[in-house]
């Protein structure tokens, strides 16, 4: 974040900038809180929309507007149009909603064709290399927060998360072919998806015509 707020969500963000395609013109942040990732990718992206279901919070972040498009309601529900997000993101807020593969299909249903769905998640430890990352973290967290102005967001938080790691990770490839996981240190995980363009089949007349153009045109002596 530019202006020097740090925590172990705001932490991972420069994981979803990394992921916005080259060219992306709209994007949607889940579950906004007080804004700040919709800030961030409204620095490489024109058209930033961000959703949150909690009033209180999305208020807040319309204090701090930076040309984004706030909006209170829930993604599971609100009319967006489908296929309209070249990037889709969101961090910390899938392990509010309790049917991980509904939500996954629902953000890969707003993510445009060739777009991409980044998400940074919290989810429980159930196995010794999760506990083996999460001392990562805990050694990493003590280095950085000696260096950083750590700040407590103020959206509402779900706690313990209700699936571990495995769980999400099993419904994110259920969901979302060839996605790219990563378990982070910072007790985290991060998915992206890149939604693949639909294939065009070609007719039998498209590709006769196609054939037709490939042979040599004999062009009768004068
Ligand atoms: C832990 S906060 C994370 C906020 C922010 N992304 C951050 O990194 O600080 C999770 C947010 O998700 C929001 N949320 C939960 N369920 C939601 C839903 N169905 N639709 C939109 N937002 C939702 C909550 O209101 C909350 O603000």
């Amino acid at each position: 974040m530019p202006d020097g707020r740090w925590n172990h969500n705001i932490h991972y963000h420069r994981l979803i900038l990394a992921a916005v395609p080259p060219g992306a013109r709209t994007a949607l942040d889940v579950g906004t809180g007080d804004g700040l990732l919709a800030r961030d990718l409204r620095r490489v992206v024109p058209r930033v929309t961000g959703i949150d279901v909690d009033g209180a919070v999305l208020e807040r972040a319309r204090q701090e507007d930076d040309g984004v498009d706030w909006i209170e309601g829930d993604v599971r529900t609100h009319p967006f149009p489908l296929d309209s997000f070249d990037v889709v993101a969101s961090v910390a807020t899938l392990h509010h909603l309790p049917d991980l593969e509904a939500t996954f299909q629902r953000l890969a249903d707003l993510t445009a064709p060739g777009g991409v769905l980044a998400v940074v998640g919290l989810a429980r430890s159930s196995t010794p290399l999760d506990r083996v990352a999460d001392l990562a973290g805990a050694v990493e967290h003590r280095v950085l927060a000696r260096r950083r102005q750590v700040w407590k967001h103020t959206a509402p938080t779900v706690w313990p998360p209700p699936h571990t790691y495995a769980q999400v990770r099993r419904a994110a490839a259920r969901v979302l072919p060839a996605m790219r996981w990563r378990r982070l240190p910072l007790w985290r995980y991060a998915i992206v998806w890149t939604k693949p363009r639909p294939v065009r089949v070609e007719s039998p007349a498209e590709a006769l015509l196609r054939l037709a153009k490939l042979v040599p045109r004999v062009v009768p002596d004068a």
